[in-house]
C-alpha cells in the first residue's frame, strides 16, 4: 500500500556510529532527538544499541511510549498544564520559567522524588531560554530553592528561529554565561549542551569550546545533513528514509486552467505557468500529508507542479523513464517533509529487512 516511508535502520545506525565517533573525538556526548520520526521504536532501538547518552524528544506522547534505558529528556519547555506528565515520562526536562520550575518542584515534592532540569540559555536565536544579557542570579536563586529539582546542565539552541549560525563569537556568549553560572552555583554542571545539527561544521576544527560537552542531534542523524549551511555530509547516508507514492492518473493535458478563475482548494489564487500540453501525473498523496515543495524526486527530471489535499500533480513530460499508472515515484525528504509524512497516519511506515 502507498504512500509509504521506507526506513533503513542500518543506514540510520551508520549515521549514528559516524556522528558518535566524530563527537567523541571532540569530547562531546550525544543527545539523540527522535521527534522528527515520532520516536519510532525501531530507530530508538538503534540508539539504545549504540549506547547514545540521552534520548530526547519535544513531545510527551513520544517520551511516554519510547522504550530506553537511557535518560529520557523533554526538549520543549514544560507547559504548566503538563507538569505531572513530565514527571511521569521524563528523567530530565528543559526549563526557562521560574513559575514552571516551582510548579515542577511542588509536584515532585508531593511524590517525594527528584527531577533533573536543564536551564535553556538564549544567545540570540530568540527562541526559548534565559536571555544571556539579563541578570541570571534571581532565576538561579529560585532554582536553588527547589529541593526536589537538580539543575544538571545548561543548553543553548541555535539556527532554529533566528537562523543564527554557531560561530566562536556566538558560542563564546554561551560559554561565558556557563562560567558565570557555575561560579554563582559554586559547582560545575555535568551537561553543557552547545547546540544541534547546525554545530557539526565546527567538529574537528579549532573553533569548538572544551566547556561544551554535548550536542543534541536530530536532523543530521536521520537526514545526513548539517543545518548551518544545509550541506549533505559525505560520510553519512541521506536516504535513511525514502518516500514512495503511486501514480493514479497520467494524462496529456494543457497546463493552464480553462474558464473564469477563482480560488484553489486553499483559498489562494492559482499562479500557473503556461508550458502548453504536457504529461500530467497525479500521485495519491496530498497536502494533508506533505507540502510538495519539500519533496525531492529521486528522478530529477520530474517536475512538481502543485497539490490539493489528496493529490500531487507532476509534469512527467521530460523523464527518461516512461511512467505508467500504478508506477511508484520515490522521493528524498527535507526536514519539513520528514516531519509531516512521519506524522501522517495515511503514510505507512515500512522497514528495510
Ligand atoms: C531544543 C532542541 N535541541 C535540539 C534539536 C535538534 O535539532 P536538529 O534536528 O537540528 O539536530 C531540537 C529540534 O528538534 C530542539 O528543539
Amino acid at each position: 500500500m502507498y504512500p509509504r516511508l521506507i526506513i533503513d535502520k542500518e543506514k540510520y545506525r551508520h549515521n549514528v556510529q559516524q556522528l558518535k565517533q566524530k563527537c567523541h573525538q571532540s569530547n562531546l556526548s550525544i543527545m539523540a532527538v527522535t521527534k522528527s520520526y515520532c520516536a519510532l521504536q525501531e530507530l530508538v532501538d538503534v540508539l539504545n544499541d549504540e549506547h547514545i547518552s540521552y534520548i530526547a524528544d519535544s513531545r510527551l506522547e513520544n517520551l511516554k511510549k519510547l522504550q530506553t534505558t537511557r535518560p529520557k529528556v523533554c526538549l520543549r519547555l514544560t507547559s504548566l498544564h503538563e507538569i505531572e506528565a513530565v514527571l511521569d515520562y521524563t528523567d530530565v526536562s528543559f526549563q526557562s520559567e521560574l513559575p514552571t520550575i516551582q510548579a515542577l518542584n511542588d509536584a515532585a515534592k508531593q511524590r517525594n522524588m527528584t527531577h533533573q532540569i536543564v536551564l535553556m540559555i538564549d544567545v540570540g536565536d530568540l527562541r526559548e531560554g534565559h536571555y544571556y544579557k539579563d541578570d541570571v542570579e534571581p532565576l538561579l536563586k529560585g532554582i536553588q530553592a527547589c529541593e526536589h529539582l537538580v539543575l544538571i546542565g545548561l543548553a543553548t539552541n541555535l539556527t532554529c528561529y533566528g537562523g543564527v549560525i554557531p560561530t566562536p563569537e556566538t558560542l563564546q556568549k554561551f560559554v561565558r554565561l556557563v562560567d558565570h553560572i557555575e561560579c554563582l552555583l559554586g559547582r560545575s554542571l555535568q551537561l553543557i549542551s552547545g547546540g544541534n545539527s547546525s554545530h557539526i561544521h565546527l567538529l574537528g576544527t579549532s573553533q569548538t569550546f572544551p566547556k561544551i560537552n554535548n550536542l543534541r542531534l536530530g536532523e543530521a542523524l536521520i537526514l545526513g545533513r548539517e543545518t548551518a549551511y544545509g550541506k549533505d555530509l559525505d560520510y553519512l547516508n541521506q536516504d535513511v528514509v525514502i518516500l514512495e507514492a503511486d501514480l493514479i492518473e497520467l494524462k496529456f493535458k494543457p497546463s493552464l486552467p480553462e474558464g473564469q478563475i477563482g480560488m484553489d482548494a486553499f483559498g489562494a489564487t492559482p499562479m500557473i505557468e503556461d508550458v502548453g500540453y504536457h504529461w500530467r501525473g497525479i500521485l495519491a498523496l496530498g497536502r494533508q500529508d506533505v507540502d510538495y515543495h519539500q519533496l525531492v524526486p529521486l528522478d530529477d527530471s520530474i517536475r512538481l507542479l502543485g497539490s490539493s489535499s489528496d493529490h500531487i500533480i507532476l509534469d512527467l513530460s521530460h523523464t527518461k523513464t516512461r511512467y505508467e499508472v500504478g508506477d511508484v515515484i520515490r522521493f528524498r525528504l527535507t526536514y519539513g517533509s520528514l516531519l509531516s509524512t512521519m506524522t501522517s497516519p495515511y503514510v505507512r511506515k515500512v522497514y528495510v529487512k
